[in-house]
């Protein structure tokens, strides 16, 4: 009843007409069925495409029509048409943004977007209006937290998943006292709060938090005073432009050789060919790394590269998982996206068979996922080992 009720939706919306006028739901229901098949899935890229964060933006984008061009350029038997909104990174335009593409232009699925404070403004709109969304990166803890809904799935991380395993890295160490060095914003905040609760567990003592706005790149008070405190070491979120200047200005203080400097491993995805030298040795926690070594991942890198001609990274990565989890859907309800609860279903159980290594949903729909230890080498994140094995966002509040 649902499925129908919201294909004579669709039909309605659409205007189709006939040489007798518009087509009157109901009578015409099959032959409607038919055009509803054979219409494009409208998909609503909304990403950074300018600022700090603007190629993360365009490597999600990528992987995302990677994995559509695989197939051939159809998902379930249809083809996708796609309406794009570059959201700056900005949540203040977040409601305007995901508007666009919900209200005027009425898409089937939102895939987007980066930024946790800019999610958090699609996350609410996609819960109104029950609009099927894909996060390819944001890891807004709340989204498969206590804001988890049906219509809401993730390819990416929470943010606290990637940082909670540096936490028992550090400790075992012997490192006890550590400062944190964050963009204070929603991904910053559960960052280091992910990383605090590892390391306390597992036997650290303190650590204090520094906080610089987003997207700001002025490092050099924070880095005086964290060269006054001498910390056992430093563990910072940074990401996209800010994190390749951030490498560059911690370098340049002469802080690498004193007091080491570790990060969840947006610090050093995607800015590998900015920072050079800087970067070298660096260690990080996340769900992606260089040499893994598989088959599946090596197929992905040389039909990334052949397609960009420049090497995929963490963010391509999530998009191209993306589309595999959009292709799971369409494919279950051959192409008939009206089903959605058994295109939900589908992608509730669906096993992405990744390039970061084959993941599976938690209840919450966030990515159960290795987190590997990584160390920079030359201009790769070289794995060195598993951090945490099939690691799962605990979830906090969510009621699925
Ligand atoms: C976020 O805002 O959630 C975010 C942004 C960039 C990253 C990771 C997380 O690399």
């Amino acid at each position: 009843m649902g499925d129908w009720m919201e294909l004579n939706h669709n039909v309605n919306r659409r205007k189709f007409l006939t040489s007798a006028g518009v087509l009157t739901a109901g009578a015409l229901l099959p032959k409607a069925l038919a055009l509803a098949q054979t219409q494009k899935v409208r998909v609503g890229l909304m990403l950074p495409y300018t600022g700090t964060y603007a190629q993360l933006g365009v490597a999600i984008t990528n992987g995302f029509k990677l994995a559509v061009a695989e197939r051939g350029n159809k998902l379930g038997g249809r083809e996708l048409e796609y309406f794009t909104v570059d959201d700056e990174a900005d949540p203040a335009k977040a409601p305007e943004n995901t508007n666009k593409l919900v209200q005027r232009d009425k898409v089937d699925v939102l895939v987007g977007t980066v930024h946790s404070g800019v999610q958090m403004g699609m996350v609410k709109i996609a819960k109104e209006n029950n609009t099927l969304m894909i996060i390819p990166n944001a890891g807004l803890d709340a989204a498969t937290g206590a804001l988890c809904s049906p219509n809401i799935f993730r390819t990416s991380f929470s943010n606290w998943q990637p940082s909670y395993p540096m936490g028992k890295v550090l400790a075992d160490r012997g490192i006890r006292n550590v400062i944190s060095l964050a963009w204070k914003y929603g991904a910053g905040e559960e960052a280091v709060a992910g990383f605090t609760e590892g390391f306390i567990k597992a036997g650290g003592k303190s650590v204090r938090g520094l906080w610089i706005p987003f997207p700001n790149v002025e490092f050099q008070a924070l880095l005086t005073e964290i060269a006054s405190i001498k910390p056992d070491a430093v563990f910072v979120f940074f990401a996209g432009g800010g994190a390749a200047k951030f490498i560059k200005d911690y370098a340049a203080a002469g802080l690498r050789k004193t007091i080491p400097l570790f990060g969840s491993g947006f610090l050093t995805d995607g800015v590998l060919d900015a920072t050079e030298e800087a970067a070298q040795g660096l260690e990080t926690t996340l769900h992606y790394a260089d040499g893994l070594n598989t088959k599946r991942d090596r197929d992905f890198r040389s039909a990334y590269y052949k397609a960009y001609t420049f090497a995929p990274d963490v963010y391509a990565v999530q998009g191209y998982d993306a589309g595999l989890l959009l292709a799971t859907g369409l494919d279950a309800v051959k192409g008939d996206i009206s089903k959605r609860k058994e295109m939900i279903a589908a992608m509730e159980k669906a096993k992405i068979d990744s390039p970061r290594g084959a993941w599976t949903m938690s209840k919450a729909h966030n990515p159960i996922q290795d987190i590997y230890l990584r160390k920079v080498v030359g201009r790769e994140n070289k794995l060195v080992s598993v951090a945490h094995k099939a690691l799962a966002d605990p979830a906090r509040g969510c009621k699925l």
